[in-house]
This record gives C-alpha cells, structure tokens and sequence, in this order.
C-alpha cells in the first residue's frame, strides 16, 4: 500500500518572497511521496526562484501567466482547477491573501484559486507586523471560514532583518498539513493515546539498557490519528524523531515513567495503542557513579518492569480499543497470539523484527494483525505511515 499521497495531483502555488526557495524543497518531497505536482507561480515568485527550477522537478510546465499560450488550446487555470485533489500555496504572500480572501482574480494563480473546490492549504509567510495587522487576521479568518487550512507561520528571524512569527513553516510541516487536508476526519472526537520509541533503564549514570526502537511505527499511529480527527497523545521514550504537530507529546524515560504517565492518561483515551518497545527488565540497583573496568565478567541483576500494556488490559473499559504490538523473531502467530489472550487485547500487531523492510528503525513494516475474535490479517511490506492508516481503519470497524 501506499502513501496517502501518491497519485494525488496537487497544484503548488509560489508567491514572492524570500520563502519561495523552500518550495523548491516542498515540491521534491511531495514528488517523493508520489504525487502529481503541477506548479503556478506568480510575476513576483519568478524574481526569487526561476520557474525552471520547477519545471525540472515537477516534470511539468510551469504556469506563470493567465493568458499564455502553449499550442495546446488548454486553460491552465480552469483545467488545473478541475485535475486538483488539493492546492497549497507556499509561501503565501500578503498581496496573494488579500485577494484569494476578497475574490480578486487577476493573474493565473489568483483565478486558479477561484475555481479551485477541493482542499485548500495557504502557507502565510511575511514580516510579523503585515502578518499580525487587523487587515491580515481579518482575510485569514475570511478564508478560514470559506474552508481553507492556514498554516501558522513559525516564529523566528526574517529576511527583513527583525524576529517574530513570519517564517514559512519548514516543508516536512507542510507536508503532513497537506496530508491532514486530504484525510477524512473520521475520528473525530475520539481520544487516543500511543505509546513509541524505547525506554532506557539505567546501570549507571552513563550506562543504560534499551533497544533500536526509533518511534517511527508510534509516532506514525500518532499522526495518522491526528490526521484522521482525533486528539491525541503520544508517549514517548527517547528517540530523535520532531515532535508530531497537534499533538501533545510526553516524553519518557523508563519503562516505570511510561507506566504512570500512561495509566493517568488510560482512562480517557477510547484507543490505546502501545507501540513503545518497553525493556522487561531493568537494573536492580544502578550505580550512583560510573562503575570501574574490573574483573573479566561482571553480573548485573534485574529486577522486572511492571508490564503496562498486560495492567491496560485488567483495567480496560467497555468503551475502550486497546491495540498491542508484538516484536517477535520466530513464531509469530504463536507468540503473538498468547500476548493478544494474556493481555486482554483487541487487536494485536505482530511483527518480525529480524526480516528485512520490517521492525526498529525502517521506514517499512510488515506486520500480521491478530484480532480477539481469531481472525488475522496478514499484509505485505508497508510504509509505517500504510500500516498506520490500516490499523486504525481496523480499530474504527471495531469501534462500529
Ligand atoms: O520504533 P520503530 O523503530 O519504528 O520500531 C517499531 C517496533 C518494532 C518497536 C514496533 O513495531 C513494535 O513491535 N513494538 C512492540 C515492541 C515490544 O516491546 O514488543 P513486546 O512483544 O516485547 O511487547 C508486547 C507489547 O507489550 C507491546 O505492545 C509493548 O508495548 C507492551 N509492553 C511490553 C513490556 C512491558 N513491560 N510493558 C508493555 O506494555
């Protein structure tokens, strides 16, 4: 399966500013995803970037004028219009606001606009006066209430030399907007609550056990629950992976941190799903000071971490999903299948993490989906961000 996004025909709008230079950026990770990108740039944008730096990455002319011929007798504007799942325009200047807000159709981009009926994305970008004054909140809100998303500008240094909120967004934030836009928020109202990453469990001050556990399975549950509508928190152990948009994101360090911070979360979340590769076992009495080079071998005793996900199951409410994960090196159903009884779960997801494409670190999982009533779904090599969306389309039919 794959990304949401591949075969999407999105039409990318550049405006004229500084910004622009990241649309570039923008449009090569949208032609990584799979899409179809065609790009409209105004007379001001081809100041800052020439439109054949576009043309090349895009595979597709550059529409730059309303009147402009190609031989092909087409109307970009309308046409691309017609052809569009999605439109975003990055950096969106304040020129361009003004008009798309007000109805004003008087070059390619701004007409495209016009006739654009599917999902609108304007990625403000600017000096933070002409972005905070009452002219541009008011035309932002007119196109908030005509459906568009805005994306909040970030706040940091500007072309213009002063600091404040301005700067476009950075394009991998852009892109899961883009995404959000395109998802439907069929969780809406739901509280779901994931678990990502390992935990590290101290020998000494400098020392820990842990796993390759990098959060990308947890932390792409997450934004897909997002995306689809949900509110939800993510708990997670150290990885290096930017905290998620629009989602509250706790960070933990050791199996016994996630199991508080988790059970005094468990209760309103109507999904749970623990994705987290928590250690079983942790050092008994971890040394207060880096322990010393001694003698050939060294015995360290552990002591068990309480299971969370097994106490999630004990407590677990009528209302409530609760989804496992299962990383496994042989036997899977088995051994899944006894985690899936044992802990009282819904679904189990089972994994083998000693195959290539799948398990801690890949950008790709392949996973078998255990269901409580006996049933398993067994799926090719994913995407996380695949199996993400399958496993909640999952959860949604249980829920129904
Ligand atoms: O983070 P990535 O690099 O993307 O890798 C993804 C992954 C391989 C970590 C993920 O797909 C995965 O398999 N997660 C579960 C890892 C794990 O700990 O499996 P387990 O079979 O040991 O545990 C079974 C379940 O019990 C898990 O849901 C786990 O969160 C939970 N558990 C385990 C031990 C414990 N003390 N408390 C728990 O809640």
């Amino acid at each position: 399966m794959k990304a949401l996004i591949h075969n999407k025909t999105i039409v990318l709008g550049v405006c004229g500013g500084i910004a622009a230079y990241k649309s570039v950026e923008l449009l090569r990770l949208l032609k990584k995803e799979g899409a179809d990108v065609r790009v409209m740039m105004t007379r001001n944008a081809q100041a800052f970037v020439g439109s054949m730096t576009f043309e090349a990455l895009s595979g597709h002319p550059v529409c730059t004028n309303l009147f402009e011929s190609r031989g092909d007798a087409s109307i970009k504007h309308i046409e691309w219009a017609e052809q569009a799942d999605a439109a975003v325009i990055a950096p969106a200047t304040a020129n361009i606001i003004g008009k798309i807000a007000n109805g004003i159709a008087d070059d390619a981009l701004t007409t495209f606009m016009l006739a654009v009926t599917k999902q609108k994305l304007i990625c403000p970008s600017m000096n933070t006066l002409m972005y905070q004054s009452k002219a541009m909140q008011r035309n932002l809100e007119i196109l908030k209430s005509d459906g568009c998303m805005i994306i909040e500008p970030s706040a940091g240094e500007l072309a213009c030399g002063t600091s404040g909120p301005g700067r476009l967004p950075e394009p991998p934030d852009i892109l899961d907007r883009l995404k959000a836009c395109l998802t439907s928020k069929d969780l809406k109202g739901k509280h779901v609550l994931v678990t990502a990453g390992p935990t590290r469990e101290a020998i000494d001050p400098v020392r820990f056990i842990s796993n390759p556990s990098s959060g990308k399975m947890g932390f792409a549950i997450a934004k897909a629950a997002e995306h689809r509508g949900a509110e939800v928190i993510l708990v997670s152990g150290p990885v290096t992976l930017s905290d998620p948009l629009y989602i509250k994101v706790i960070k933990v360090q050791t199996a016994e941190e996630m199991a508080e911070t988790v059970f005094s979360l468990a209760e309103q979340a109507d999904i749970i799903i623990k994705t987290a590769a928590v250690s079983d076992y942790r050092p008994k009495e971890p040394a207060k000071q880096k322990i010393k080079k001694g003698d050939e071998e060294m015995v360290l005793t552990l002591q068990k971490n309480p299971d969370i996900l097994r106490e999630l199951g004990r407590r677990k409410k009528d209302h409530q999903t609760l989804v496992g994960f299962a990383a496994e090196t042989q036997e899977l159903e088995m051994n899944a299948g006894k985690k899936l009884a044992e802990k009282n779960l819904d679904i189990i997801v089972g994994n083998l993490v000693n195959h290539p494409g799948s398990g801690f670190g890949t950008d790709t999982n392949q996973v078998t989906l255990f269901f409580r009533n006996g049933d398993k779904e067994q799926l090719p090599a994913m995407e996380k961000e695949a199996v993400a969306h399958l496993l909640l389309d999952r959860v949604k039919e249980l829920l129904s």
